[in-house]
Order: C-alpha cells, then sequence, then structure tokens
C-alpha cells in the first residue's frame, strides 16, 4: 500500500466557499429566482445540486432580458463595473459574492488610475477574474502574460504605470517578473496580488511533488489555478495526473509505487478529494 500525502490546502479556498454558501443562503432567503452570472465554481456536482435546488446559470448580463426578475450572485471572480452596475439598473436584487482578494485588486486599479497611472494586469486575459480587473480600470489598461509581451510592447517611458496581477496566477513567476521589471527604467508600482490561499496551495502542491512517486491533481481542466497547481508538479514528479473525479483516474494501480500526493484546485469540493484519498490508500 502506497504512502499517501494530502496537502492541507487542497480544496475549495476561503472566497469559493463563502461564494457557494452565499448561494445556498440565498435560496433559502429569497422568494423570487435566483441567478449566478456564470457557474459559481468549476465544478458539476456542486452546479448540479444547485441546479436541482432550483439555481439558474446565465452566461452574460444579456440573458437576463427575458428571464423573470430575481436575485443575481455575483461569483468569486468578480465583474466588471459596468456589468455590476447593468445589473442593478435591470432591477436585480444584485448579491455580491466577489473575494474580497479580487475586490481588493478592484480598488488598486481605480485608485491608480486616480493618481493618472497606467493599469498592466499579468494574467490571462480570457479569464473571467482578468476581464472584470480589466472592467474596473481605464480603456488604455493592459494584460500581459510573460515579461517579453510586456518589452515587446516597448511601452513609453514617459508614462507611469501601476501593476497588478490575477490572484491565481504562478507566485515563482510573478515574483522573477517582478524583480526583472524593476531593473528596468520605468517609473512602475508593482502590486503582487496573487492571493495568499493560491500561494500556499502552490508552495505546498510543488514540496509535496517533489518527494513522491506519483501525483494526482483535482479539479477542472477549466480551472486556472488547477491548471497552474499540474504545471508546478508535473515540473517536479513526471508521474503527475490532472482528474476532476475518481472516475478520470485510468492508472488505477498504485501498488507499483511507494506514496502517491494528492492535491486540489480551489473549486474542488472536499469530498472528491477524500474519495481518491481512500481510493488510493486502499
Ligand atoms: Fe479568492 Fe484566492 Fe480563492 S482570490 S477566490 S481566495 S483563489
Amino acid at each position: 500500500m502506497p504512502e499517501v500525502i494530502t496537502a492541507k490546502t487542497a480544496g475549495f479556498c476561503f472566497g469559493v466557499d463563502r461564494a457557494v454558501s452565499t448561494v445556498y443562503e440565498e435560496l433559502e432567503e429569497q422568494p423570487g429566482p435566483v441567478y449566478t452570472l456564470g457557474p459559481i465554481v468549476h465544478n458539476e456536482a456542486v452546479t448540479e445540486d444547485l441546479r436541482k435546488k432550483g439555481v439558474s446559470i446565465v452566461e452574460d448580463p444579456e440573458a437576463l432580458e427575458s428571464v423573470e426578475k430575481g436575485t443575481v450572485i455575483i461569483r468569486a471572480h468578480g465583474v466588471a463595473r459596468s456589468t455590476d452596475e447593468l445589473l442593478r439598473e435591470k432591477g436585480f436584487n444584485v448579491v455580491d459574492a466577489t473575494c474580497p482578494f479580487v475586490k481588493k485588486i478592484h480598488r488598486i486599479v481605480e485608485r491608480e488610475n486616480a493618481e493618472g497611472r497606467r493599469v498592466i494586469i499579468v494574467g490571462d486575459p480570457q479569464h473571467p477574474e482578468v476581464a472584470g480587473i480589466r472592467g474596473w480600470g481605464r480603456e488604455d489598461t493592459l494584460v500581459i502574460q510573460s515579461f517579453e509581451e510586456l518589452l515587446s510592447l516597448a511601452l513609453p517611458q514617459s508614462q507611469k504605470y501601476s501593476l497588478v496581477v490575477q490572484t491565481t496566477f504562478n507566485y515563482e513567476k510573478i515574483t522573477e517578473i517582478i524583480a526583472r521589471l524593476q531593473k528596468l527604467d520605468y517609473d512602475i508600482r508593482c502590486f503582487n496580488t496573487v492571493c495568499n490561499a493560491t500561494q500556499e496551495r502552490q508552495k505546498e502542491a510543488g514540496e509535496i511533488a517533489s518527494g513522491v512517486d506519483a501525483m494526482i491533481v483535482i479539479g477542472s481542466k477549466n480551472s486556472s489555478n488547477t491548471r497552474k497547481l499540474y504545471d508546478i508538479c508535473s515540473n517536479r514528479c513526471n508521474a503527475t495526473v490532472l482528474i476532476q473525479s475518481l472516475d478520470d483516474l485510468t492508472c488505477k494501480d498504485f501498488n507499483s509505487v511507494n506514496s502517491v500526493g494528492i492535491t486540489a484546485g480551489a473549486s474542488t469540493p472536499k469530498h472528491i478529494i477524500e474519495e481518491v484519498q481512500t481510493y488510493v490508500r486502499s
């Protein structure tokens, strides 16, 4: 039987936990329909349970044109200021479950713009969190994914800049990007806004993956923080697999390995982690 090491930081982070609990609370309290703007969490088991209890997922505010008025819950990723305003103008009861760490970035962007500084976001431009952050900044807000991309833009040195980071960005990579940026001749303020939960989860996953024969990362392939965990672990352990639940575990024979590590993304419920852990142990 292999030794199994499960990361203490695996599973729901504070922000996702809070957002999911908010939906269950609103279901109890609100008499009318309850919607979430996008799935509240990248996990089908959770969204399916909520659907059965009557929560509808709407993908964008336009889809709300044709539905009965009710409560709209904004998920942990947050939304652009214009989306927030639009929902309120349309007469919905808006419940904002944006993670406080993301909300803090919105405030930084507003404040830095007010001081005349151009904002640069480091993150995935397609990710809803980044789109939301961008929506609190001026038109000229930039999104970049790497130091090289920033250099290629040849930004004028006459301008002042402020840099913020997607909360789930790779902590080691951003530390390096910031260090390289600070050596250049730019007036740039850097706010490393990778959240603590992400930082600790990535650190622990890397440590576990370095010392085991096989590593299991549990989470959705659509989840940004899960994919980053997979990258970190596969760099340290060749036998790393990414699964959404126990059903996806194709290599089910762990008799030949001495140790297996398990971690999970921020949107993976505890019971799925426990199932995988019990299976590997037995
Ligand atoms: Fe918030 Fe960090 Fe989770 S920003 S939603 S605590 S990954």
